[in-house]
């Protein structure tokens, strides 16, 4: 598989011990109404079931699912794929246990799936199944599921408190990663030659207080975080040349993807028409009983997502 901007930017970030993208880290202060979500599948999941988490990421909801349904005495086998490079059980650092029951399947499209048809007695899917090719990848969930099996998907909202703050993020980036902004004035701190260091750090200071400027608060935590490392790395005169250039590449590359995942998120995101459009696609795919609503979480009952439930 080519190994594009969008799938490299996701395969970077489950490399770096991650276990939730949209979750965790994310403002939502109540976890236990997505697990008590994802419990409720497992309740109406038969015993020995064959279940699949469609762009599982590092499987946030494959362990769920495995979690509950050890906590209830049930035997499920979940199958995760996801098109990044997914390599869970060596990446997450605090659950490696628990992946390891899990069979992942990395570089693999949920558009074009490697199973036969009815194989699994059900689908799940959190923040991922809206990132394919709708038409494909509804086929594709219908084609792989047994009759009668049921599915339930997390899509992402238009109008949820995840969207707007992680789209207002590629602003911020984008600002960072431009010509003659922060990141590229320590970019060229970093790689200077001793006699022009002197020259190249009045020139990072002064951009970093023209970017500071522009915030009459706290500037977005996303700026405090990269100024933050670059101060570190200004301040590590003890390091090697090639390791402070590398430093350089990294935070580029770092900040690339983080733009890039948001670019995804916003496309992914859909509104009243387009779950609408999805509704319909399932529905010709083959999908029966399907209910669509508006999910509300935590005790300020915030809008987390679309939750779309359904059976073949
Ligand atoms: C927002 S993350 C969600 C991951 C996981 N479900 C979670 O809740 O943490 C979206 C995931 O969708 C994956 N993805 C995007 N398009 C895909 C496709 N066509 N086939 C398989 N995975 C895809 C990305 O690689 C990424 O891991």
């Amino acid at each position: 598989m080519k190994h594009e901007p969008e799938i490299e930017a996701w395969s970077r970030y489950w490399a770096a011990n991650r276990l939730d993208s949209c979750i965790s880290g994310q403002g939502i202060e109540d976890e236990a109404d997505i697990n008590a979500l994802w419990a409720s599948f497992v309740q109406d999941t038969p015993d020995n079931s064959r279940l699949i988490d469609l762009a599982a990421g590092n499987g946030a909801v494959s362990i769920r699912l495995l979690t509950q349904a050890q906590a209830h005495g049930k035997t499920l086998a979940v199958d995760a794929v996801d098109q990044a490079i997914i390599d869970p059980a060596r990446h997450l650092k605090n659950h490696s246990a628990i992946a390891a029951q899990i069979m992942f399947h990395a570089e693999t499209d949920i558009s074009a799936l490697p199973f036969k048809e009815a194989t699994f007695d059900g689908a799940v899917s959190q923040f991922g199944f809206e990132y394919a090719p709708q038409k494909a990848a509804a086929k594709e969930m219908l084609r792989i599921l047994k009759p009668g099996a049921h599915f339930q998907l997390l899509i992402h909202h238009a109008n949820s408190a995840l969207v707007a703050p992680n789209v207002q993020k590629i602003t911020y980036i984008t600002g960072l990663l431009a010509k003659g902004g922060p990141v590229e004035a320590a970019h060229t701190y970093l790689t200077s030659p001793p006699d022009k260091q002197a020259a190249a750090l009045e020139a990072l200071e002064q951009i970093g207080q023209q970017t500071l400027a522009a915030y009459s608060a706290q500037p977005p935590a996303i700026i405090q975080e990269i100024f933050g490392a670059i101060s570190q790395l200004v301040q590590r005169s003890d390091l090697r040349f090639s390791v402070r250039a590398k430093a350089a590449v990294d935070m580029e590359g770092r900040l690339r993807a983080e733009a890039e995942r948001m670019r995804q998120l916003a496309a992914a995101a859909l509104d009243a028409d387009q779950i609408r459009s999805l509704g319909d696609r399932l529905s010709q795919a083959g999908a029966t009983e399907l209910a669509i609503t508006e999910l509300y979480i935590g005790t300020d009952k915030a809008l987390l997502g679309w939750l779309v439930c359904g059976k073949k």
